[in-house]
């Protein structure tokens, strides 16, 4: 395969870097006091950033999914907490309307989406449905021209801030996966309740609620795609969701491996740069070998991806290698840095606390296992 980039995805590169340094960076430690990076959000929906491969004739920048890849891993190494906004919004927030939808739902949500007036959500996630996802007890029972809806969800990304919620429901629940169908849901819809907003470990300035739906009615035409579809639409999208948090966790391994490389060339011990001593020089270049190898394993999902061809079993394999290589790496760093590390003066206590979470969702690791092995 050809690894070589484009100069267009080179140029989106160098555009989506220099934005990371001027407009992300000096807002990080304000997203690690739990702001949103609202204003941020619309900057990127200014330069296209919120529709990267969305065809310019619903509004966005008709780029290929490799740049969105590049766009996600520069991001992600100034910040994951924009990372995984982004990710999710694109990835499973938009493209679910984006290939499910009907022509109507597309202009009506995708163009606003892509613009980043509109930001994207996916509620799949329930309190007793989290690998076994397609357990869920959400239901939805369609009555006089509408669904209505009851349940609660769990763990939802950009919740409470996003404007538009992909929600699955069974609509049969004795048919189990085929039984599940797919919702648009709009923020404001009555009977939708945003609940607690978790304390998580990292990626403080993103949201990762509950919902409650109670008697929510959803108008029959915001059924996305046909009923029973759902399941379908979640794991597709899945697919190359995967991709995303890969790209993400590259970006925090790769931030994690530059800051420890600079560190070690500057911390003098035993009358050298620590770099030049084995210890922690063989430490680089482990951690540089296994991003090296998680990068190969992503752009090559990505490119798949690009070309339209099925990329299950490597989007999970990216995954799966990439957010273990985010935490080894980000450990590591930590350990090149020693006791500073393990204070708040370095972003590498940061990169720790954001990479664990690639190894949880969007299917845990052992869920990319069983997609692997399950296709072998
Ligand atoms: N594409 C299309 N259809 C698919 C599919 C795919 N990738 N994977 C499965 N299906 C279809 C199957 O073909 C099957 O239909 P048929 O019987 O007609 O063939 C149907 O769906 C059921 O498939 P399975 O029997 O494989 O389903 P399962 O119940 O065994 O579950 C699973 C499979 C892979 C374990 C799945 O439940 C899973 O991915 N779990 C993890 C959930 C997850 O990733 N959640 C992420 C939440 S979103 C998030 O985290 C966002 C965020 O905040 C960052």
């Amino acid at each position: 395969m050809n690894l070589r980039f484009t100069e267009e995805q080179e140029m989106m590169r160098k555009m989506v870097r220099d934005f990371a340094q001027t407009e992300i960076a000096p807002f990080v430690e304000k997203m690690e006091e739990g702001e949103f990076p609202r204003e941020i959000l619309k900057k990127m929906g200014e330069l296209g950033l919120m529709g990267i491969p969305v065809p310019e004739e619903y509004g966005g920048s008709e780029m290929d999914f490799i740049s969105y890849i590049i766009a996600i891993h520069e991001i992600s190494k100034v910040s994951a907490t924009v990372g995984v906004i982004l990710s999710v919004h694109t990835s499973v927030g938009t493209n679910p309307i984006l290939y499910f939808g009907t022509e109507e739902q597309k202009r009506k949500y995708v163009h606003k989406l892509a613009a980043g007036e509109y930001l994207g959500a996916f509620c799949l996630t329930e309190p007793s449905a989290g690998s076994d996802a397609a357990s869920l007890k959400t239901r939805a029972v369609k009555k006089d021209g509408h669904y209505v809806l009851n349940g609660s969800k769990v763990f939802i990304t950009n919740g409470g801030e996003a404007d538009v919620y992909i929600v699955f429901a069974s609509t049969n629940p004795e048919a189990g996966p085929k039984g599940v169908s797919a919702f648009i849901v709009e923020k404001d819809t009555p009977g939708f309740i945003v609940g607690k907003d978790e304390h998580k470990m990292g990626l403080y300035g993103s949201r990762t609620v509950q919902l409650t739906f109670e008697d929510m009615k959803v108008p029959e035409e915001n059924l996305l795609g046909q009923e029973g579809e759902g399941f379908k639409i979640a794991m597709s999208n899945l697919d190359s969701g995967r991709i995303g948090i890969a790209a993400q966790a590259l970006g925090i391994a790769e931030a994690a491996l530059e800051a420890a490389t600079d560190y070690a060339k500057e911390r003098v011990q035993f009358g050298k740069p620590i770099a030049a001593q084995q210890g922690v020089g063989f430490k680089l270049a482990d951690m540089a070998t296994s991003v090296e190898a998680a990068k190969l394993l992503i752009y090559r999902a990505a490119q798949l991806r690009s070309e339209g061809q099925i990329c299950g079993i490597e989007a999970s394999m990216a995954k799966l290698f990439t957010s273990r290589t985010a935490v080894e790496v980000t450990t590591e760093a930590i350990q090149v840095f020693g006791g500073y590390g393990y204070t708040k003066e370095y972003p590498v206590e940061r990169y720790f606390r954001d990479a664990k979470v690639t190894e949880i969702y969007e299917g845990t690791s052992e869920i990319q296992r069983i997609v692997i092995s399950k296709q072998l």
